[in-house]
């Protein structure tokens, strides 16, 4: 699974590189956008993430340079200094330096580095998850471009794949709430440390709503252990009253755990693994579960089993 390809916020990208692309053509073709990341530097091109490269210190301020067989430039926007690359156009254009841009480069830029922001901000916060809440690494992005995959199979608008996407990755955001030793403990749980894991949704929901534009995330959020039978929490929502987004996020989070932190998980393919989840009826919601499905045949998996890292005595999957 290519990570980013999944993403919704890859499509900002590509919207980005066409536009810039269609500007840059006289001088080039097959455009990299690069900027940097601590001491690397990463980069998209239209068909996703350029791994991380170390590019010389004084490229940073090319102006229509060449180096590696390409044109190089820089374009400060939205607080980022960008770096763009082209293979040089045969015969060659005009002089890159003489390029500038007009509003309608800089204004999808100006949106890049606001979701450059926002990646590096989710990043963090899932650092601090992994680090505080023992959630396992790996977890969070399988979660997170599964969701999108299946919200897309779904029909789901643009808008709507971006709150899916950030539900994703913040669903857990209330587990650093809870103390370590409940996080930590392996043996059974009593019924008032379930109930005090299980506050995790509510208290998550709580931390994101104080963020101005995200009070639909924290309603996805606070439901994503909601059960169409009226079996889930924290409000025993049935139905159609369970948000669509919270169902795609509950489904595909206990897939992955089932898939990947159960003693058997790499002994199930992963179609035996959604088939025991849609016999457990009105536990998932199965437009999602068949989407699902559709979304891991097409990847071409369906009938492999998961790569499982050895378990470090690992256990059922808590909520
Ligand atoms: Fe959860």
């Amino acid at each position: 699974m290519k990570p980013l390809e999944l993403s919704s916020i890859a499509e900002v990208w590509r919207s980005a590189l066409t536009i810039l692309e269609d500007s840059l053509r006289p001088y080039g073709s097959d455009l990299q956008i690069w900027f940097p990341w601590g001491k690397t530097w990463r980069g998209h091109d239209r068909k996703g993430m350029l791994p991380p490269t170390d590019l010389p210190h004084d490229l940073g301020q090319a102006k229509g340079a060449r180096f590696g067989g390409r044109l190089w430039t820089c374009l400060p926007a939205g607080q980022v200094s960008w770096l763009l690359c082209l293979k040089p156009a045969s015969p060659p254009g005009p002089d890159l330096a003489g390029w500038t841009p007009g509003p309608r480069e800089s204004a999808p830029l100006a949106l890049l580095a606001e979701f450059l922001r926002l990646e590096g901000l989710l990043g963090l916060t899932i650092k601090v998850l992994e680090h505080r809440a023992s959630e396992r690494a790996g977890h969070w992005d399988r979660v997170r471009h599964l969701a999108v995959a299946v919200g897309r199979q779904l029909g789901l608008s643009p808008a709507e794949l971006v709150d899916l996407e950030l539900t994703a990755l913040l669903h857990d955001l209330g587990k650093v709430a809870l103390p370590a030793d409940i996080l930590e403990e392996t043996r059974p749980l009593t019924p008032a440390e379930r109930r005090q894991v299980e506050s995790h949704s509510l208290v998550g929901a709580g931390m994101i709503r104080e963020i101005p534009g995200l009070e639909r995330v924290a309603d996805y959020v606070q439901s994503h252990h909601e059960a169409p039978d009226g079996s889930g929490y924290p409000r025993g929502l049935a139905g159609a009253d369970i948000p669509l987004i919270s169902l795609i996020v509950g489904a595909v989070d206990a897939f992955d755990a089932m898939t990947h932190y159960r003693p058997y998980a790499s002994e199930r393919t992963y179609k035996e693994s959604i088939q025991e989840m849609i016999a457990q009826t009105g536990k998932y919601d199965d437009r999602v579960l068949w989407a699902l499905q559709d979304v891991l045949r097409r990847l071409g998996i369906l009938d492999t089993h998961p790569m499982v890292n050895p378990p470090a005595a690992d256990q059922e999957a808590r909520p």
